[in-house]
């Protein structure tokens, strides 16, 4: 048999049953083949054997909200924020997300793929094995292009699963100050026809300031005539309706949902709408963090992220993510693993990730710790010791 035998597992959690406790599991091929007690196992049969010394597995990551592709850098913006200059002010004087756009445009498609790729191989070491891509630092037909044809290419190249996300809608353009009308319209005739074929979903940032609820709906509705799935930024940084347009279009998830309310969060579940967190946004920008256990009482699929992103949530790894989750946003450890894993997998339509069971795909990753109580534990650490993604190892013992 191809594959391997991992053995000596402290913990294993499936996402299918509760954890079990010296486990072994089996990968053949690019699929796992067993996964439970050491007692029953197969037999070794030429697979290659991995002591895992008592260390815990889990699935992979999947990060389910990032801005990933990108060029430039906004440290000084950083700066600024913290010498108490607003978000939404250094946004209004041309900065922000703009400022990204600008240095985005002037990078070749080459370019922009070795920034991510590297991006991407953290990622990776810090045990993420899918990630969500969204477009939205061209903000031109041109760039938006690019930026989608990089996302794609990067799931292609590196051992990641990836899904990919037409942000056109993510602020209006310098060029469009003033005729936004204008801009949604050439998302709408031109943008989004040339991106559907690159492209799972359509997002746009629902906004005071970004885009307002009815420029949302004309953009999801021109979307979803070319096939696109909806994922939402919504209640960001003030309450401004877009959880409820989520809800109304049946759109794939609602992501940030700082401000969301609890008739929010039933709508939401109600509609069978994933709830995308991204604590690291609410860290980095020094607010609230969003209500993940109202959301999640209230039945709501939750979904960790990080948003990766060059102004508000400068994260690959998803372990500090996890550990926001639990120590500042109150998930359990449990939810916090789960919605890191399984709510991430589920809130891309990717039903089969995000577990550890016969038949599904290999995507799995070897803690150098007992339990995964120690990834919110211990936020400073990469903990994550091996990677296996579709079966492959790509990432040894270190
Ligand atoms: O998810 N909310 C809008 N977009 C990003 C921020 C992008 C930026 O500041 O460059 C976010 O936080
Ligand atoms: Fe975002």
């Amino acid at each position: 048999v191809d594959g391997f035998l991992l053995t000596g597992i402290g913990h294993l959690t499936t996402n299918v049953g509760p954890a079990i406790t010296d486990a072994v599991v089996a990968i053949d091929g690019i699929r796992v083949s067993y996964a439970g007690s050491a007692g029953s196992a197969p037999e070794v049969e030429g697979r290659k054997v991995i002591n895992c010394e008592g260390g815990a597995v889990l699935p992979g990551f999947v990060d389910a909200h990032t801005h990933v592709v990108f060029a430039g850098d906004r440290s000084a913006e950083f700066a600024k924020r913290l010498a108490g200059v607003s978000y939404a002010d250094i946004a209004a004087e041309g900065g922000g997300i703009l400022s990204t756009v600008a240095s985005t445009r002037d990078a070749s498609e080459d370019e922009l793929f070795a920034l991510a790729s590297k991006r991407i191989w953290r990622m990776i070491g810090a045990g993420t094995t899918t990630i969500e891509i969204k477009s939205g630092y061209g903000l031109d037909p041109e760039t938006e292009m690019r930026i989608l044809r990089v996302a794609r290419r990067l799931g292609q190249e590196l051992p990641v699963k990836t899904k990919t996300t037409f942000l056109g809608a993510h602020s209006v353009p310098a060029e469009f100050k003033g005729r936004r009308d204008d801009y949604v319209q050439l998302i709408i005739a031109e943008m989004l026809p040339a991106a559907a074929p690159f492209a799972d979903y359509c997002d746009v940032f629902i906004e005071e300031g970004a885009f307002d609820i009815d420029e949302g709906r004309a953009i999801f509705d021109a979307a979803a005539a070319l096939g696109l799935g909806a994922r939402v930024h919504a209640e960001q940084l003030a309450h401004s309706g877009g959880a409820m347009l989520a809800a109304d279009i049946g759109a794939a998830s609602a992501d940030h949902l700082d401000h969301a309310t609890l008739e929010d969060a039933r709508a939401l579940a109600e509609a069978g709408v994933a709830a995308v967190l991204v604590p690291g946004a609410s860290y980095t920008l020094r607010s609230g963090q969003a209500p993940g256990p109202m959301l999640w009482d209230a039945g709501c699929t939750v979904a960790l992220a990080t948003d990766c992103n060059p102004g508000t949530s400068y994260f690959e790894a998803m372990a500090p993510i996890i550990s926001l989750g639990v120590v500042q946003m109150g998930l359990t450890t449990e939810q916090a693993i789960w919605s890191a894993t399984r709510g991430g997998a589920l809130s891309l339509g990717l039903d089969d990730l995000g577990v550890i069971t016969p038949g599904a795909p290999a995507d799995l990753i070897v803690l150098d710790a007992p339990s995964p109580a120690h990834i919110p534990y211990r936020p400073g650490a990469n903990l994550v010791r091996r990677v296996f993604s579709s079966g492959k190892s790509v990432l040894g013992v270190r």
